[in-house]
């Protein structure tokens, strides 16, 4: 495996069992948020940081990520784009396995640290949430693998539970698939002005959808079985990605600040 460089331009950021990473030289971040290990590698010939979300001592639970760390230590490592690739449950009824890609998001966590501004007044804007050149590069690779797709509105929920049926019913009123790690993380990008964008893969009908009953084990396994086809989609991804950012992303702190 080819050896990274210093100034990382791009970072995924990767949810339940991604394991792509193992492979390549960790790198601990410090941040004022705390530490972070990122996995640095070359990939397609750009500096590229890996940084699983739940890898710890322990599976770190969706409400417990350390968000911000991560988010920041995105920052501090250089890089301005980020690919997240998220699981999450259908409301649309979605084959298991297939993938969307997000386009807005709704949020219903409750209890995380969402922004680095707490001492001072930043109302970023959120109209984008999804950066729509990776978005673009994501769905093209996709396309290009011959992989069908759809995109969607995301609705994120506190977890660590699943969602009731009743929630479901409400959300699906709004949303197209759910999941529990996508928020705060795409709010805290837009904060320090990155490109973000998200590839979520269906791991399962959402609560009530069929009689069947909910398990996490379910959504490891098909995130499991999954992890080539998300690992080559991100490697086309990220050839894909230019290194000029033509799109709004750099500006979303302009006129936010009070
Ligand atoms: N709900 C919330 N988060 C999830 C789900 C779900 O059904 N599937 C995968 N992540």
């Amino acid at each position: 495996m080819e050896k990274a460089a210093e100034n990382v331009e791009i970072a995924v950021l990767g949810g339940v069992g991604f394991n792509s990473y193992m492979e390549f030289e960790s790198q601990p971040v410090h941040t004022p948020y705390g530490e972070v290990t990122a996995y640095l590698t070359l990939l397609k010939g750009k500096r590229i940081a890996l940084i699983p979300r739940h890898a710890g001592k322990n599976h770190i639970p969706p409400h417990k990520i350390n968000y911000r760390a991560n988010i920041w230590a995105v920052h501090a490592l250089g890089a301005r784009s980020v690919i997240s690739t998220n699981s999450v449950g259908s409301m649309r009824g979605h084959s298991v396995g297939s993938f969307v890609v997000l386009d807005d998001f709704i949020d219903f966590t409750r209890n995380r640290p969402s922004t680095f501004y707490d001492d001072t007044t930043v109302h970023v804007d959120v109209s984008e949430p999804y950066c729509p050149e990776i978005s673009e590069a994501l769905r093209n690779a996709l396309g290009k693998q011959g992989i069908s797709y759809t995109t969607g509105i995301y609705a994120c929920t506190e977890g660590p539970r699943f969602e009731t049926r009743a929630e479901i019913r409400m959300m699906s009123q709004f949303a197209d698939v759910v999941g529990m790690t996508g928020v705060p993380e795409v709010i805290l990008a837009k904060e320090l002005s990155l490109c973000y964008a998200s590839l979520a893969i269906v791991t399962n009908q959402a609560c009530g959808m069929t009689s069947q009953k909910l398990t996490a084990d379910e959504v490891t396994e098909v995130v499991g079985k999954a992890q080539d086809a998300i690992f080559e989609i991100i490697v086309d991804t990220i050839e894909n990605i230019q290194e000029t950012r033509n799109c709004r992303c750099r500006f979303a702190k302009e006129g936010a600040c009070l």
